[in-house]
């Protein structure tokens, strides 16, 4: 299977399905969201699907989605959504709601030559899309050694990032990051606590970086709140919290870092209602199918104006 779709029923009821309705699905992957979202859809209803991975371009051949005429699959990165809705037709302000499953799905890790996993000797590629110029090689061979130290702490947490990014740069005075096997070998050298939890933490700070996932996150939250109605809602389901901060700020502040907003008069200025103020997690029952699901918050707002 592709991709085993995370809380489906409950991100479903958040995106309150209109059939004559406009949605967004911005991480299309296997389409386990976006299948059941088309099938509450009328002759009227759209669904536009983004993903940047050809991987996933590959599922939109699928019956259930070329014999809708409302479905429109987009080739592309999420952080560019106003720009790509508008040329498809789509005009601000007139998005019913807008669903973001962020992160990897279970086909790249699971693809040895994707280079995401740990758990295969591939390339260390790590790019969701192919075109894109950096590979996670790239950044081991030419960051600076702060640069790296910054990564491996900001996005991986890793406690001795310092460390692992001296390791790093003494390795390559030797040789040439090209392999998971070689990164490997460094992390091997340098790891504190449990095996499986620093190699995930290395792996995870590096992807981010080579998808700049935190910018796309940034640039997307700014185009999805343009591109929503009023009423229209937003429904984004994270799985670590670098990720769930900002998505939790924004939905209170209408910005990252979660500024309280004051209009000229001291009025509070909010774009969202949060429709949950806690967010939903999955029950034990999906946790138990889906390990995936362990991890997951779903945030639900709706468009204020
Ligand atoms: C967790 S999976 C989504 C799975 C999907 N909801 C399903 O149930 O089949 C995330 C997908 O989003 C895509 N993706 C991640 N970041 C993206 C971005 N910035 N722009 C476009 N696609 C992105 C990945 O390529 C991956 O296919």
């Amino acid at each position: 299977m592709y991709h085993a779709p995370v809380l489906l029923p409950e991100s479903l009821d958040g995106l309150r399905i209109r059939p004559d309705g406009v949605y967004v699905d911005a991480t299309f992957g296997g389409g386990g969201h976006a299948a059941p979202i088309l099938n509450r859809l009328g002759d009227k209803g759209r669904l536009y699907a983004f993903d940047q991975d050809a991987d996933a371009q590959a599922n939109a051949d699928n019956v259930i989605f070329s014999e809708h005429a409302g479905f429109h699959f987009v080739h592309s990165n999420f952080r560019y959504l106003k720009r790509q809705l508008r040329a498809a037709g789509v005009r601000p302000g007139t998005v019913d709601g807008i669903l973001a499953d962020l992160g990897v799905s279970s086909h790249q890790l699971d693809t040895p030559d994707r280079g995401f996993s740990y758990r295969f000797d591939a390339p260390l590629d790590m790019r969701m899309n192919a075109a894109d110029e950096k590979s996670a090689a790239e950044v081991l061979n030419t960051y600076s050694a702060e640069d790296l130290q910054r990564l491996f702490s900001a996005y991986g947490e890793v406690r001795n990032a310092r460390t692992l990014a001296l390791a790093c740069v003494a390795f390559r005075e030797k040789s040439r990051f090209q392999s998971t096997a070689d990164l490997l070998g460094v992390c091997e050298a340098n790891l504190i606590g449990e095996r499986w939890r620093y190699l995930s933490q290395v792996f995870q700070a590096l992807r981010i970086e080579v998808n700049d996932e935190m910018g796309a996150l940034t640039d997307f939250l700014n185009d999805a709140t343009e591109m929503l109605s009023k009423g229209g809602r937003l429904v984004i389901i994270t799985y670590h919290s670098l990720e769930d901060r900002p998505v939790k700020n924004w939905f209170k502040t209408g910005n990252i870092e979660g500024e309280v907003q004051q209009d000229f008069y001291g009025n509070i200025e909010r774009p969202f209602k949060l429709i949950n103020k806690k967010p939903i997690e999955a029950r034990p029952e999906e946790v138990q199918q889906n390990p995936r699901a362990r991890s997951a918050k779903l945030r639900i707002a709706e468009k204020q104006n």
